[in-house]
């Protein structure tokens, strides 16, 4: 079964512009604000919504049609890539005119980001359904629903972020930011996130599934969505109490649905690159939901949950959504690109260079969001940090390269 998600059966290793390109557009321009950030109004929400908002709902379009073409194994006709392309471009238009729109303060630009947005997650969303009713009954079907459940959470989100846009009073500020960020974070992200990790989990730890993983990922899926429905009324009506219990909710069904990623975990420790950023990525999503909770609940007021927000939604785009792109990327782009077993283990061998110290650099810069370090300290950190993730990019580049030269030694066997 694991085999299911690592197969792109169509155009294998072909390059694609609205697929590749983007990724190292967000990625990019990531870095530029990180270094011009004195000169970037609102830096600090540029710099969330350019990962969160750019690259990783960029990424969630890409590879939930990959899982769902690799387990449907759906006609390429029902949804062809010109239509694909269409959807990625205007979803990367989209996030951009956001990422424009909000610092600048054009609200007419905002809002036409977010209906862009919302058109390329509608259409999105369209295709994956028309998929799901034209295959034939299989395992693993509940994968699809997380990421029907993942898209609808979209209209939502971004009509409350369009209205925190227009800069309501403060008290507003704070219900409308816990109110949009997790409807996103948790309902866009991470269920895309989670319906995936239940079988992608075992595929890059080259192991089995847990026999336990479907059902517990279809018991976790009404709890996942009771908990973000909460998430998102709670704040609304002013209730601080009931967002904690929601998120406590959230919690326990991340829990419950975790449990099947621990076999595969017995049977192969994560050691590579991929795997380690994602586990890495699952702990610092624990760790914000768990300071989300306690950050809401020892707020006063809601203006005071508006005040600090920054950190949480730092670790969250950071620790938990940049290293988990990462960790999946580095697993699946060598795969995709495909070649035959040797091919792709050359790709892999460069994907992990200097993979320890990339991991190190990252996760010790997220740390400086939560533990209070002197200023010299905290700027080489986070320094250390961007230079750490912006390695990825030379090093899939060079990754392309090995592919390149491992395909033009002859091989017996060798798939393109
Ligand atoms: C239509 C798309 C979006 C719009 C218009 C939008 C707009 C906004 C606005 C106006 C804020 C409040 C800034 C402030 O504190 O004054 C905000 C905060 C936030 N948004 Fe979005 N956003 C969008 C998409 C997303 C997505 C897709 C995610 C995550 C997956 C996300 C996560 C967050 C987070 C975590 C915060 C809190 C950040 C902070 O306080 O610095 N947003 N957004």
């Amino acid at each position: 079964m694991p085999e299911a998600v690592s197969g792109s059966r169509p155009r294998r290793g072909d390059r694609w512009a609205a697929r590749d390109y983007p990724t190292l557009l967000w990625l990019t321009a990531a870095l530029v604000v990180v270094i011009a950030h004195r000169v970037v109004p609102q830096h600090g929400w540029v710099l969330v919504h350019l990962v969160l908002l750019g690259a990783l709902t960029h990424a969630v379009l890409v590879w939930s049609l990959h899982f769902a073409q690799a387990l449907l194994r759906s006609r390429p006709d029902l949804d062809p890539r010109a239509h694909q392309s269409a959807r990625l471009w205007l979803v990367t238009a989209g996030a951009a005119v956001v990422v424009v729109g909000v610092p600048t303060r054009l609200w007419w630009l905002v809002v036409t980001g977010a209906v862009l947005l919302v058109a390329a997650v509608t259409w999105h969303a369209i295709a994956l359904g028309r998929r799901w009713r034209a295959a034939l009954p299989g395992r693993f079907r509940v994968t699809l629903r997380y990421y029907l459940a993942a898209a609808a959470w979209v209209p939502v989100g971004a009509t409350l972020g369009v209205l925190l846009a227009r800069r309501p009073g403060e008290e507003w500020v704070g219900r409308l930011v816990v109110a949009h960020s997790l409807s996103l974070l948790l309902g866009w992200i991470g269920l895309t996130v989670t319906g995936t990790l239940v079988t992608l989990w075992p595929t890059m730890l080259r192991t089995r599934i847990d026999d336990r993983a479907e059902r517990l990922a279809e018991q976790a899926l009404p709890v996942f969505l009771l908990a973000i429905t909460v998430l998102v009324i709670a704040p609304l009506a002013g209730s601080r109490a009931l967002s904690v219990t929601a998120l406590v909710l959230y919690l326990a069904g991340l829990v419950w649905w975790g449990r099947a990623l621990i076999v595969p975990v017995h049977q192969r420790p994560p050691g590579e690159v991929s795997t380690m950023s994602v586990s890495l990525a699952l702990v610092w999503w624990v760790v914000v939901l768990v300071l989300a909770a306690a950050h809401i609940a020892h707020a006063r007021t809601w203006t005071a949950v508006a005040h600090g927000y920054g950190t949480i939604a730092a670790v969250a785009a950071f620790g938990f959504g940049l290293q988990l792109m990462v960790g999946a990327l580095s697993y699946l782009i060598p795969v995709v690109l495909g070649g035959g077993p040797s091919v792709v283990r050359a790709v892999q061998h460069r994907v992990e260079r200097w993979g320890v110290a990339r991991i190190v650099g990252l996760n010790l810069a997220v740390l400086t969001w939560l533990i209070p370090v002197p200023d010299p300290v905290r700027i080489a950190l986070r320094t250390f940090g961007v230079v750490a993730v912006a390695l990825f990019v030379p090093i899939m580049v060079s990754g392309f390269v090995a592919r390149v030269r491992a395909m033009r030694r002859p091989h017996p066997g060798r798939s393109s």
